[in-house]
């Protein structure tokens, strides 16, 4: 049965995506079968995982994506003009990650998701079901979703045993917080036979300023309030380094970027392994 995390943080540009896809690639290549879902209209974990240009020829070839997941029918394709049932497998694209031996697969997203935030009704359970139907095909599946609050980030919540929230220590990096506490909580008290809790809270330098002095009592802020909480937080940081972004142009993993700094790259690596140890998948298997 797959473990099923959402990255949340109702701040934006904190590192949610850039986190998530960097997850998949680690996890896959340590050979965890792997579903990343992009429940975010911006679509930004899509062109990560595809690199833009193929998630442009998707766009083209009107692949279904995870809006189909949510309205429950598939859209009509070239050679069909009605709409089709929905099933989950045919909005999963297999084989999306880097590898040659890859078992990441993704659940892409596009701007008409946008849609379902208009017409939420009725339909926040609709993911969970869905991928209830996959769980054991999966070792890790990982949500990323959007900044703002909405019937996408509940039905995140329906889907996953656990959050992961990434926090770019900035001022008033605190803010945010007793936001999603509340969020999760309230969320808990309505659903209470579902298990929902923060696995961990990660420093995600997305910016080269959040290293300075502000961004050290922005650390401090932040884990006082994860100690109120009871919040565990990750040791190691995820430092800024501009091969992050480029890893997303060139839809890599941040290993395998160009001219990619070795200390990034071993960093980055002792996440994974805080992260895995955090949700329970500790014994990777051994190709
Ligand atoms: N550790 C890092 N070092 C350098 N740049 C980073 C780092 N992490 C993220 N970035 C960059 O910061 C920007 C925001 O990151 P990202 O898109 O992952 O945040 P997000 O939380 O998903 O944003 P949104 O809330 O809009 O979905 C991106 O341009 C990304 O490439
Ligand atoms: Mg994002």
């Amino acid at each position: 049965m797959a473990v099923t995390v959402s990255l949340i943080n109702m701040k934006g540009g904190v590192g949610k995506t850039t986190l998530a896809t960097q997850l998949a690639h680690a996890a896959d290549r340590r050979n965890l079968r792997t579903l990343a879902v992009d429940l975010d209209p911006q679509s930004n974990l899509s062109q990560a995982i595809l690199s833009p240009e193929k998630y442009v020829k998707l766009l083209k070839d009107k692949k279904p994506t995870v809006s189909a997941v949510f309205e429950n029918y598939l859209p009509p394709s070239d050679g069909s003009d009605s709409p089709k049932p929905f099933n989950i497998k045919d909005v999963i694209i297999k084989k999306a990650g880097y590898w040659s031996k890859t078992n990441l697969d993704l659940i892409p997203s596009r701007l008409e998701l946008s849609h379902t935030l208009k017409n939420p009704t009725g339909k926040e359970r609709r993911l969970a079901k869905a991928l209830s139907k996959i769980q054991e095909q999966y070792d890790l599946i990982l949500l990323d979703c959007a900044p703002t609050e909405s019937i996408l980030t509940e039905a995140a919540y329906h889907a996953s045993r656990y959050a992961l929230v990434p926090v770019k220590p900035e001022f008033m990096a605190t803010i945010g917080l007793p936001l999603l506490a509340r969020s999760i909580n309230e969320f808990k008290y309505e659903n209470t036979d579902h298990a929902l809790d923060i696995c961990g809270i990660v420093f995600n330098h997305s910016s080269s300023y959040s290293e300075g002095p502000e961004g050290k009592t922005s650390v401090k802020e932040v884990q006082k309030e994860a100690k109120k909480n009871e919040w565990h937080v990750y040791e190691t940081h995820v430092r800024y380094s501009a091969s992050y972004p480029k890893a997303a142009r060139e839809g890599t993993p941040i290993g395998s970027t160009s001219y990619v700094r070795y200390e990034v790259t071993a960093e980055f690596s002792n996440f994974v392994e805080e992260f895995l140890d955090s949700v329970g998948l500790t014994k990777p298997k051994t190709p």
